[in-house]
């Protein structure tokens, strides 16, 4: 059933080139944008860049450079990186751009309106590589050095004139919103870690700053300019083209689906970004799901640590699909996942090589010396054919609700385990041997083409380039291919030819 559904990735802070962990977001949103598709969804799929606040302003000025050029420069890599990627992203959107510079204004606008904000002066912590501010018990002392607990950053004394948000005034909403809609916050356990935030009292949250300029400027006090995160968060709103709420895009698809982000922004997703919607009058997002860490070492990969895998060395040397099917499966989803090079090796091997390539392979081989490549016909399916086919349709439903709970690992392994399922079927039922017998011979074969038909069309949003090639050989077309169509058997047009396939994943030699 065609639905609209709207995912988006964080925006990404121009600060400095992407690393592995903006490409494990970006490709994860691109995962659940593909499905959708192919179940026939009406996708929105939001990317793009958050350009304002002091840590982008000092790291123009460390390099020397206008802010807006310096953005313009960098975003620029955010945005070849999607492209290298393979994301579908439907936009890519800028903080700097007037679309959302007149959507920003507008919720400022409402707040001011509705008596959300008032103007006092702050005095507190302040990080400028989280853009966050902490109260005096999230904060320690490290060799003489403030930090925050949460992210390690170091922390500044912030004394100013602000205007103020009051959040505290959303504690109860938010509390009872949470209750009413168990599955806003994903997974649980961030849930929980929410919950008790909120539950420990919320003050009232400083939503402008006085001391430096690049931003978008409070539209009655140009002294002002907007706090980044109040800022940032819009960017949802803004590529919908909001404020014009009748516009078909903001008509179709807000409420947002899915906000994906990582577990270090969980608090401005999950108790700001609701708390200003709700105080505006917008429809709340339907959920918000805090994804891991990946690790480099134990530690979380960033540019302030040092321990960053460029994307693109990683996919020049093995490939886009290799990565993209190693992150989403070896990373257990919600947690941190430890990576490597060496991890990556063994997986291109057992799972791409020896498990989907070599069951392409020796199919689509045998096929051609056996049948001149086409698709058998006088099938006569027997009860381990059946068996092993309707698990599809059996689990159909299952594969489904996975996705719509976010639970990718569920997903993966189902195609692992039916990787394996089918190689040991075409090994179990030695086709070879069965020269004489060539119903039964042609009945094998179909039910190995079908299974890897199948099989592909579950990998296509994990790795869309290998599977496009094997939708290709199968003479599909990869953009007419649905996800139900897992369930049906005999999708293959009988005695119509299928092609030759090169080798789709080359095994690494570890002994290089
Ligand atoms: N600009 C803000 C987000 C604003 S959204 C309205 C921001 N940007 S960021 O560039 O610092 O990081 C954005 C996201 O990148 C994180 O939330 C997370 O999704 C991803 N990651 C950055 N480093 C990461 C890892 N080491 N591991 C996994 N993802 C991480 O925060």
């Amino acid at each position: 059933m065609p639905n609209n559904f709207y995912i988006t990735t964080p925006i990404y802070y121009p600060s400095a080139k992407p690393h592995m962990g903006h490409a494990y977001s970006s490709i994860i949103a691109d995962f659940f944008a593909r499905f959708k598709r192919l179940q026939g969804s009406n996708v929105f799929f939001l990317t793009g860049t958050d350009e304002h606040g002091l840590k982008i302003q000092r790291a123009a000025e460390k390099n020397k450079m206008d802010p807006k050029l310096f953005c313009d420069q960098i975003s620029k890599t955010f945005r070849d990186l999607s492209t290298t990627l393979n994301l579908t992203n439907n936009d890519f959107i800028r903080t700097t751009e007037q679309r959302h510079h007149k959507s920003v204004e507008n919720i400022w606008n409402i707040l001011e309106k509705k008596n959300e904000i008032y103007l006092s002066k702050y005095s507190g912590w302040y990080s400028v590589s989280d853009e966050a501010y902490y109260n005096e018990d999230e904060i320690e002392t490290v060799d003489g050095i403030k930090k925050s607990k949460s992210s390690g950053s170091t922390v500044e004394w912030v004394e100013e004139e602000s205007f103020f948000f009051k959040l505290s005034k959303w504690e109860k909403p938010l509390l009872e919103f949470y209750q009413k809609n168990p599955k806003f916050i994903l997974p649980d356990s961030r849930r929980n870690e929410v919950i008790s935030f909120v539950k420990s009292g919320l003050k009232d949250l400083s939503v402008s700053r006085k001391s430096f300029s690049w931003g978008i400027k409070v539209p009655n006090n140009k002294d002002h300019v907007i706090y980044v995160w109040l800022d940032a968060l819009t960017n949802y709103l803004s590529a919908l083209n909001y404020p014009d709420i009748k516009s078909k895009l903001y008509q179709s698809f807000w409420p947002a689906t899915l906000h994906l982000i990582g577990k270090d922004i969980l608090r401005f997703h999950a108790v700001y970004w609701p708390a200003f919607l709700m105080a505006a009058d917008i429809p709340l997002p339907e959920r918000v799901y805090g994804h891991g860490w990946i690790l480099s070492g134990e530690e979380k990969m960033s540019k302030s640590k040092g321990n960053i895998l460029d994307p693109l060395e990683i996919i020049n040397k093995y490939g886009l699909d290799p990565l993209r099917y190693y992150l989403i499966k070896e990373v257990s989803f919600g947690n941190d996942g430890n990576i490597s090079q060496d991890k990556l090796e063994d997986c291109i091997n057992s799972d791409l090589a020896n498990n989907y390539g070599n069951l392409c392979q020796r199919v689509i081989s045998f096929t051609e010396k056996n049948l001149k490549l086409s698709i058998p016909n006088k099938i006569v399916f027997n009860d381990d054919d059946l068996k092993i086919l309707n698990i599809f349709k059996n689990e159909h439903d299952n594969l489904i609700k996975y996705i719509d709970d976010q639970d990718i690992n569920s997903y993966v392994n189902f195609i692992i385990n039916q990787l394996f399922a089918a190689n040991k079927y075409f090994n179990d039922q030695e086709p070879w041997k069965k020269k004489a017998d060539i119903e039964r011979l042609n009945t094998i074969v179909y039910v190995a083409l079908e299974l890897i038909r199948k099989i592909t069309i579950m990998l296509n949003p994990i790795i869309p380039e290998s599977s496009n090639k094997v939708l290709k050989a199968l003479n599909l077309n990869a953009d007419k291919i649905k996800f139900d169509e897992i369930k049906t058997h005999e999708s293959l047009p009988q005695g119509k030819k299928i092609n030759k396939l090169d080798i789709l994943f080359k095994k690494i030699d570890k002994n290089d």
